[in-house]
Parts: structure tokens; C-alpha cells; sequence
């Protein structure tokens, strides 16, 4: 039943709950539309819906949220009456029981162990393996050379976990893990659609190669253990997890975390950063002109304020492709929102590439425009936009919000830096560029781009 907000309220009555109005149409249609493009079905939603929608999936009752005000308010405010949705529960066969998936008080004493790695003076640590490593790169990359950009971002913010966090080098292994990402990233859509279950339990290929590269993965993440406890141990977080952590597979779902988190996800970002500049070359200029007389030699730790721009032009990308592009939550108990009462069990969804790209909160909304983000005295600053909060999240936010953001956005500065300075790298002809909305906003046919050395 649709209805006014706060019918079917009375306490003791058994009436229908009353739903806000939501998409009309069959579920086949919406699930073709849905599976087809899922980003533009959400911007439908949000464009006849502006601020709360409902919907059917299968036999769940899913609430989109198209307004910063809902998004806050039940993200942060009702943050305790919320566990994770369904994309994160399906994720647990990958992750298991570490940070991103965990609840309660589980997910507490987790996050206590791990955010101090993550967070204030010990990422400065971190900085000189993330220029070390983007430098490898610059090196390596020819003149006129073609590559995948997102195989080698992918590969470069592997590496940088790899060091910073496990020390442990993991340069061998990028091509493996970048094969069976692509082969569970890419299926993992249809797994989250009513009758995943079922599909899962059926033997099809695409199971198969979906518990196959779990298998690749699960390997690799031992070994990585394995290696870390036959050395002595060090200041990184997987020798904080063993000394800890009593339990193998506790350590073993928290290492697949944060490889895994740790990497796609800046690695997606980088990849769209260098497609949009390639784009925008007035706005490549401007970036280089900050590089190429703000830097003094190699980036460090030290120079991250004196490159707002750099920040700028990242945070504009995360903008249009934010790498993360939805949220999902199950309500544990009742929850009001906007006059509704949505019930114990329901499905929440907020939507980082609508709320992004909505002209209700950001001028000009679909251009690629990093000055926005400067502000009269030339430095960086999120509120300049002048977006109201809960209208930017590439990184979540309350509770759950993302443990690696202060890391994230000093890797995409200074890989920025570093290889923006000597290059300048055009879309490969005939590579077509679409987004992959999968668990993350991948590049659905890669990013081919021929290197220009700029000097
Ligand atoms: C541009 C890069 C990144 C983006 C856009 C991003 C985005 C996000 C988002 C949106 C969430 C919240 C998910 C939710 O609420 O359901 C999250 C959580 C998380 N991220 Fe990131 N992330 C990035 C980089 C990183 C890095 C570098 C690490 C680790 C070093 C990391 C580790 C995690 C973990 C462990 C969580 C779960 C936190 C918790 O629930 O307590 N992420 N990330």
C-alpha cells in the first residue's frame, strides 16, 4: 500500500504498512533495467522520487535514498539501528568475517586495531613506498607505448598495500590477482539480483570460475601469511594482526580485506583520473603547471599540501566515477525516516553517483571541472562546492566510514605527482570506455591508453 506519510502508524492496529511511491512497472522490466544499467536505473528513481522511493526486490522492501538530508540522517543519526545490505553480505564468501563485513562489537574491536595503522602520523610512513613505487612505473613506461591503465593502476596500488601494509612485495603477483578480480568483480552483479541463492547452487560455469579465482585469491593471501610470520616482525599491520589475532582465519579474512579494499578501489580511481584528463586537456595543463612549479624533484609526505590541484583534479574524478557507487543497509529494528516508518528488515540504498552528479546540489554537475573544489585562496577545500553534506561520499560515511581514506587520498596525490609530471598519457584508438558498475565502478573494457612523455 502507498499512502501519506505516518498512515498505518497506530501501535497495536495490524494495518499495511504504508510505503512511500516508488517506480511502477513489473519486476522482470525492472530487473532487465536494473541488471542493463544499473546507474541510470537509479538516477530514474531519483529524478520522479527526489527524496525517498520504494520498492520491491523479490520479497524485499528496498528504500532508495535521493536526498544528502535522508542520507545523513539515517547514515550517521540512525547509524545503530543499521547493518550492513546485501552486496556485503553476499561479499562475506570473499572476505569473510574482516572489517568491511563484520558488525557489532566485533566490527569495533577490529576497527580499534586496525585504524591506528591507517591514521594521523603513521601514513606519513607510508608515503615513500607510494612515490617509490609510482617511480618503478615511471621508469618502466616508453614513450608511444599502448597499455591497459587500469592493469597497471591495479597493479601499482597492489604493490603499495603490499609494501605499506604487509611488507611484503607483491610485484609478482599482480597479473593473478588482477585475473581473478576481473573474474569474480565482473559476475558478482548477477549474484546480488533476487534468485542469486539459487543460481549460486547451480554448477555453471560462471560459478565455477567465480569459486576458482576465490581459490586463487585465498591461496595468495596464505602465502602472504605465511611469508610475514617466517620473518621477524615488523611496524606493519599484518605483523599488528598476528600478534593479535589468536585465530588464523580471523587474520586471514582481515589480510583479503584490506588487500582487496586496500587496491581496487584507488586503482579505479587513478584509472578514471588519467581517461578524464586525457579528455580535458586545458584542465591536464593547468594540473602540470602546479607540478611543474610546485614540485621540487621526486613528490614526498612534505609536499601534499603545496598540491591542491593534484587533490583537486582526484577528488573531481571521484566525483563523476566514484569508485564506490552505492551504499547499502538492512534496518535492524523500525526506522522513521521522512515521516515514513520504514520496517526492521528493509533495504536501504544511497547512490554515490546520483547524489554526485545531481544539479540539486552541484552547479554545472556533469562537468569535469576540479576547479570547483579551490577556493579563493588557492587551497583545496570540500566545502567549496558549496554541496550540501551527505551529497559527496566516495568514502561512506558515519560509523562505517572508509578506515583507509587518509591513506587513499595521499596514494592518489602522490601517484598523481609523480607520473603526471613526465606524462601525459591519450585514449588508445578504438578503446571504447564505459563504466562496469559492479562492486566497484570498474572500467567495463579497460582503459588502453598510448603514454605521451610530456618531457
Ligand atoms: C579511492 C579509494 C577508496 C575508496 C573510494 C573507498 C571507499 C570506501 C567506502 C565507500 C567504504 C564504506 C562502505 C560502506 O559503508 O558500506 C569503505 C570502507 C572500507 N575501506 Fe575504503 N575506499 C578506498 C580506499 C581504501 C584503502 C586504501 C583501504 C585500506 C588501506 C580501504 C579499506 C577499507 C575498509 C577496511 C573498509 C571497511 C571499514 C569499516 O566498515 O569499518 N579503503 N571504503
Amino acid at each position: 500500500m502507498e499512502g501519506t506519510p505516518t498512515a498505518g502508524r497506530r501501535s497495536g492496529v495490524a494495518r499495511p504498512v504504508a510505503r512511500p511511491p516508488g517506480p511502477r512497472g513489473s519486476l522482470l522490466y525492472a530487473g532487465i533495467v536494473a541488471r542493463r544499467d544499473p546507474t541510470a536505473y537509479f538516477e530514474g528513481i531519483v529524478r520522479d522520487h527526489p527524496r525517498l522511493a520504494h520498492l520491491r526486490l523479490g520479497r524485499e522492501h528496498v528504500y532508495v535514498l535521493g536526498h544528502p538530508e535522508l542520507v545523513q540522517e539515517l547514515f550517521v543519526a540512525r547509524g545503530r539501528a543499521l547493518r550492513k545490505g546485501r552486496a556485503l553480505e553476499r561479499i562475506r564468501m570473499l572476505l569473510g568475517d574482516g572489517l568491511l563485513t563484520s558488525e557489532g562489537e566485533r566490527h569495533r574491536t577490529q576497527r580499534r586495531l586496525i585504524q591506528p595503522a591507517l591514521h594521523g602520523d603513521r601514513i606519513a610512513a607510508y608515503a615513500d613506498d607510494m612515490v617509490a613505487t609510482a617511480r618503478a612505473y615511471d621508469t618502466r613506461w616508453r614513450d608511444g607505448e599502448v597499455l591497459d591503465l587500469a592493469r597497471e593502476m591495479s597493479g601499482l596500488t597492489l604493490t603499495v598495500v603490499g609494501r605499506a601494509l604487509f611488507g611484503s612485495d607483491l610485484r609478482e603477483e599482480t597479473a593473478r590477482v588482477a585475473e581473478a578480480l576481473a573474474a569474480l568483480l565482473g559476475g558478482f552483479q548477477r549474484h546480488l539480483l533476487p534468485g542469486a541463492d539459487l543460481l549460486l547452487r547451480i554448477p555453471t560455469p560462471g560459478r565455477a570460475r567465480m569459486f576458482a579465482a576465490i581459490d586463487r585469491l585465498d591461496r595468495l593471501v596464505r602465502e602472504l601469511i605465511e611469508r610475514r610470520r617466517a620473518a621477524p616482525p615488523g611496524p606493519d599491520l599484518l605483523s599488528t594482526l598476528l600478534a593479535h589475532l589468536d585465530d588464523d582465519t580471523q587474520v586471514r579474512d582481515e589480510v583479503m580485506t584490506l588487500l582487496l579494499a586496500g587496491h581496487e578501489t584507488t586503482a579505479t580511481a587513478l584509472t578514471w583520473t588519467w581517461w578524464l584528463l586525457s579528455e580535458h586537456p586545458e584542465v591536464a595543463r593547468w594540473l602540470h603547471e602546479e607540478l611543474d612549479t610546485r614540485l621540487d624533484g621526486v613528490p614526498s609526505y612534505a609536499d601534499l599540501d603545496r598540491l591542491p590541484r593534484t587533490r583537486a583534479v582526484f577528488a573531481e574524478a571521484m566525483r563523476l566515477y566514484p569508485p564506490s557507487w552505492i551504499l547499502g543497509r538492512r534496518t535492524l529494528t523500525e526506522v522513521e525516516l521522512d515521516g515514513w516508518t520504514l520496517p526492521a528488515g528493509s533495504l536501504c540504498v544511497a547512490s554515490q553517483w546520483v547524489l554526485h552528479r545531481d544539479g540539486r546540489f552541484w552547479a554545472a554537475p556533469l562537468e569535469f571541472a576540479p576547479r570547483r573544489w579551490i577556493g579563493p585562496d588557492g587551497r583545496y577545500d570540500e566545502a567549496v562546492p558549496g554541496q550540501p553534506r551527505g551529497a559527496y561520499l566516495p568514502f561512506g560515511l558515519g560509523a562505517r566510514i572508509c578506515v583507509g581514506l587518509a591513506f587513499a587520498w595521499m596514494e592518489g596525490v602522490l601517484v598523481l605527482a609523480t607520473l603526471a609530471r613526465h606524462w601525459d598519457p591519450e585514449l588508445a584508438p578504438g578503446q571504447k570506455v564505459e563504466p562496469l558498475p559492479a562492486v566497484t565502478l570498474r572500467q567495463k573494457y579497460g582503459m588502453r591508453m598510448r603514454l605521451r612523455a610530456r618531457r
